[in-house]
């Protein structure tokens, strides 16, 4: 079995896979890293989103051996219950979700964003999360706690 190098949230890896299998498939089926979600399997609804190499990109259509070399930050790597990151916080205090299942993919989005743009818009907001659906509804609370955050975020320097 080939395998694959990779860095992943911040530790480096040797994975023994099909190179052909999707990165959310080994991320969750052989990592444990169940924090990305399988939607629509197709790169259209952003469930399965992980950052590469800072990018906000669907795991679900991406081949593994495509990532030998680069970064990926999954969920896990953002935050957690201990130490939630700022846009975990906001999410939670603007009560930004309602079933949840398209949240770590959103974060993941939001945090691409507040890379590249530490002070977003709301507009900029919208137009990153474009590729993120959500049934639920929760749009204007989820614009608001990525504003949140972002303010959160220039504050503490
Ligand atoms: Fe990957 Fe929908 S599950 S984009």
């Amino acid at each position: 079995m080939p395998s694959v190098r990779f860095r992943l949230n911040g530790v480096e890896m040797n994975v023994d896979a099909d190179p052909e299998r999707s990165l959310l498939d080994v991320l969750r089926g052989s990592l444990g890293m169940i924090g990305a979600h399988f939607g629509c399997g197709a790169g259209e609804c952003g469930a399965c989103n992980v950052l590469i190499d800072d990018r906000a990109t669907a795991s679900c259509d991406t081949p593994v051996w495509s990532v030998a070399g680069k970064d990926i930050t999954t969920l896990e790597g953002l935050g957690s219950a201990e130490q939630p990151h700022p846009l975990q916080r906001a999410f939670i205090a603007e009560q930004a979700l309602q079933c949840g299942y398209c949240v770590p993919g959103i974060l993941i989005s939001a945090a691409a964003l507040l890379k590249r743009n530490p002070s977003p818009t709301s507009r900029d907001v919208k137009e990153a999360l474009d590729g993120n659906l959500c049934r639920c509804g929760s749009h204007n609370r989820i614009v608001r706690a990525v504003l949140r955050a972002a303010a959160e975020m220039a504050a503490a320097g």
